[in-house]
């Protein structure tokens, strides 16, 4: 039998984006860190967002203010000591890299340019024009490179290899070669994004298929909150490429078929600028009482913006409109609807990145600390990134020098069982096609657990789902090429989402109340008294255990939300 190729380093990152490279560079100075990822870093999920990172710089503004707008937009379900450190560590997080060198949009006197957001009581989030996440995460690579990384570009981590209570390494395919390999390491981070691909209609690129929170799942890590699904207000009609709530920050505004600017109906103080579950379930309503554009989306008016302003800061913004919706938004209006966006749910950890299992951290999107609750607000996902990053790769250095010695021969007697796993997929003549299977789920998803969910949809949607997990035992990679096999790549990611899909079903049938972004026909109420708590999803086998945890409060009282 061939032998597998063993690497060994002190930590083992999974994903590039910023997140995982934050936590590398906080580490790379003392140990040996290797950052594995599906793709080039600079293709991360983090190179899309566009419209900035908060941070309390402004005048009059305060962390306690910036804590406060998270933990009421969140409809009260966030971590409050959690949410303290996300607001507390804002704004050095904004200025390190600054001086790092990312380059932010400015004010006529040189400071940060802060604007507007859904939710905030300040112009509190810090912008480079409408693409913020690609400057960051361009300077933030430059910094890991500096650092002294080890990147394994292209490499797909097939498992996570535990021994006892504690993680002992992982398991991955060169893509470029089809080989498996075992890597060996002391501890392993988590840090591969969110799973919107789980749903057709996302802003996600395709790589977001939640690979390290199914790969978490399955060696026996429990997920949370995975129902609370975030839709963006405004996605692109006819490909839901995202359209920035710094749109609607710099003063667009939404209107429906009649030319009315609805939202003064759903929220007449914030209006556009209430939190995105709030907008996007104005914008669904509209669309179903027959206020939209041929059923199927509503506007955004930016004409009256000027030509000035859009091409200084929503240069981004224009170009997707013209290129994929044929609409300039100097002078034409751009067809909009809500879709989906983030993953408020994910890995169970704390406030450090622990998670149950020895030596295994997260951080960034595919954990759920939770710093964002049942809706997260629009900017607080890349601070996440940033001052978590740094946060939980802290706790690893205080963890890796007292941490066991890892077991290499379960990494290798893993990495064997996967390569015949993937060689059987591999040598398969026919079986069913995992396109379909993956169209299914997506569709599926969008229309049976999306922005307004009930009992009958959710319980059509988790047959659905575990029907098409049967059909998954048969599927086949079309071809047995071992270089760059990306139809065994697809397969790998479908099994991951199946996993996901069906949790957040499970998830979304449990909670009978509507809470941030999750909301129930039937149980139109926020009911405290059962469900003000975090759901928790352990896999025991082939079954996957439920149960509801403690939410932290402390610093705000809980109350109705009014915007
Ligand atoms: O709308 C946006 O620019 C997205 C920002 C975010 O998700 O934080």
């Amino acid at each position: 039998m061939l032998t597998i190729t063993q690497h060994k380093h002190d930590l083992l990152i999974i994903g590039a984006g910023l997140a995982g490279l934050r936590v590398a560079i906080q580490l790379a100075k003392d140990f040996d860190v290797a950052v594995i990822t599906k793709v080039h870093p600079l293709r991360s999920h983090s190179v899309a967002a566009q419209g900035g990172i908060n941070a309390s710089l402004g005048e009059g503004d305060s962390w306690e203010s910036h804590a406060f707008d998270t933990v009421k937009g969140s409809d009260y379900l966030a971590d409050q000591d959690v949410t303290e450190i996300l607001a507390k560590g804002a704004p050095g997080a904004v200025i390190e890299n600054e001086r790092w060198g990312t380059a932010f949009s400015r004010t006529d006197d040189g400071k940060i340019a802060q604007r507007p957001f859904g939710g905030a009581a300040f112009p509190r989030t810090c912008y480079a024009a409408d693409r913020t996440g690609h400057n960051l995460l361009h300077t933030t690579f430059e910094q890991a490179l500096r650092s002294g990384v080890t990147f394994y570009n292209e490499w797909f981590v097939t498992s996570l290899v535990r021994d006892g209570n504690s993680i002992c390494g992982l398991t991955a395919l060169d893509i470029a070669t089809g080989e498996i390999h075992s890597f060996v390491g002391k501890s392993v981070v988590i840090a591969t994004g969110g799973f919107g691909r789980v749903y057709s209609h996302s802003t996600n690129a395709i790589i977001n298929t939640g690979d390290g929170c199914a790969l978490a799942l399955r060696v026996g890590a429990p997920l949370k909150d995975m129902e609370f699904i975030q839709f963006h207000p405004t996605t692109l009609y006819g490909s839901s490429i995202l359209m920035s709530e710094g749109a609607r920050g710099e003063g667009g505004y939404l209107v429906n078929s009649e030319g009315v600017r609805f939202m003064d109906k759903y929220a007449p103080e914030k209006m556009e600028l209430a939190p995105r579950d709030i907008v996007a379930r104005a914008i669904q309503t509209e669309i179903n009482e027959g206020r939209g554009i041929d059923d199927e989306y509503v506007h955004l008016d930016l004409r009256h913006l000027g030509r000035e302003k859009i091409l200084e800061r929503l240069p981004g913004i224009r170009e997707i409109s013209i290129h994929f919706a044929g609409v300039d938004p100097i002078d034409e209006l751009v067809p909009i609807k809500p879709g989906q966006h983030y993953s408020m749910g994910g890995v169970h950890c704390n406030k450090d990145g622990v998670t149950p299992i020895a030596g295994l951290f997260t951080v960034g999107e595919a954990a759920c600390m939770s710093v964002h609750g049942a809706n997260r607000l629009g900017g607080n996902s890349l601070l996440e990134t940033l001052v978590f990053g740094k946060i939980v790769g802290n706790k690893i250095g205080e963890y890796l020098p007292d941490a066991p010695e890892p077991n290499f021969e379960c990494v290798e007697d893993e990495a064997f069982k996967i390569r015949e796993k993937l060689q059987e997929l591999m040598l398969k003549e026919d079986g069913e096609s995992p396109s379909e299977i993956r169209e299914v789920m997506g569709s599926t998803m969008d229309s049976l657990v999306g922005v307004y969910r009930k009992e009958e949809d959710l319980k059509a949607a988790l047959s659905m789902i575990r029907e098409l997990k049967e059909h998954f035992k048969k599927v086949f990679a079309g071809h047995s090429d071992k270089r760059f096999n990306f139809s065994l790549i697809r397969i790998l990611e479908l099994e991951n989402m199946l996993d996901l899909a069906e949790v957040i079903t499970m998830g979304a049938l449990m909670r009978r109340e509507s809470r941030g972004a999750h909301w129930r026909l039937d149980f139109p109420e926020r009911d405290d008294e059962n469900f003000l708590k975090h759901s928790l999803f352990t896999k025991i086998d082939d079954f996957v255990k439920t149960e509801l945890i403690d939410v932290n409060l402390g610093m705000f009282e809980v109350k109705e939300r009014t915007y």
